[in-house]
């Protein structure tokens, strides 16, 4: 099982990459909305007609930037994999709003899954899986103390505290991304219940879903990575895991990085 991370651009290159999602793969795509206010007229030409009526219903410019710039990428990488015009692509949303492919004409497991923040948006993509993203500025946030007790379980406030005050900013990104990414994965969104969702979140460790309010063995089906962005950001994609014959376990993960320059890969 493999696990990509690509920074988007448009060329054949990352087109033909998106296309060729396999069938064990997670690819995440992260990219930088355009400033050019004509660039983005030109994106929003690729949108549906609803989606061009909820941009322009934003009052403010940097929401909607992302909005539009979001579901361009999205309709492209998707069309990419489908082999269709990126403009044809029409969605349904679950009840708490996450979008789906809903062509079922298309025949495709295809899953998604989205986040925003600032000019950086990111896209998980996989077959037969579901997916969540989340990425968050690590700037967005003065009083994180506020933010760590809603969200984290005793134990986990206890990790924090235990940690320099140097790294705790870090930790408490990565156990708000991970979590996030989670819950956008089973399509719940933000629940009054996140200390119950446990996370690694100490600096170094490897990001682990450890516990969920179902219990321990609901938890080990999911698997969670860390998104390499640039340092003001934190980001987290999670993915379900297979099960049964042939289930996968997190140490059989290889982690591919590709820039357009150059590619890694870890296990
Ligand atoms: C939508 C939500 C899931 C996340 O919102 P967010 O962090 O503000 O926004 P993100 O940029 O990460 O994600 C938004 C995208 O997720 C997708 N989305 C919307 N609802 C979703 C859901 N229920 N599940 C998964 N994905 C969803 C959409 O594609 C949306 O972007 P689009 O409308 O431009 O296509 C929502 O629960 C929310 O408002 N969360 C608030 C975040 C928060 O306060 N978290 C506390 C700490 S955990």
């Amino acid at each position: 099982m493999q696990i990509s991370f690509h920074e988007w651009e448009d060329s054949p290159l990352t087109h033909r990459a998106a296309a060729s999602l396999g069938s064990d793969e997670v690819q995440v795509w992260i990219a930088t909305a355009p400033s050019d206010e004509a660039c983005l007229t030109a994106l929003a030409c690729q949108l549906s007609r609803d989606e061009r009526a909820r941009a322009e219903r934003f009052r403010v410019s940097e929401p909607r930037r992302q909005f539009v710039f979001g579901r361009a990428l999205l309709r492209q990488l998707l069309g990419a994999c489908l082999n269709v015009e990126p403009v044809t692509l029409a969605f349904g949303y679950h009840p708490r709003g996450k979008p789906f492919l809903a062509q079922s004409a298309l025949n495709s497991d295809l899953r998604f899954n989205l986040s925003h923040s600032g000019r950086l948006v990111a896209i998980a993509l996989a077959h037969g899986r579901e997916v969540g993203v989340d990425l968050e500025s690590i700037h967005r946030l003065d009083d994180w103390w506020l933010l760590a007790e809603r969200i984290f379980s005793s134990r986990e406030l206890c990790e924090l505290r235990a940690l320099p005050a140097s790294k705790q900013r870090e930790a408490v990104f990565n156990g708000w991304t991970r979590k996030e990414a989670y819950l956008k994965a089973t399509s719940e969104g933000l629940t009054d219940d996140l200390p119950a969702i446990e996370v690694t979140l100490v600096p170094g460790q490897k990001p682990r879903l450890l516990r969920l309010p179902a219990g321990l063995e609901a938890a080990r089906q999911w698997a969670i990575q860390d998104i390499p962005l640039p340092p003001d950001f934190a980001g987290a994609v999670a993915f379900e895991k297979r099960i049964g014959v042939g289930a996968e376990a997190e140490e059989d993960f290889a982690v591919l990085c590709t820039s357009t320059s150059s590619s890694t890969t870890t296990r």
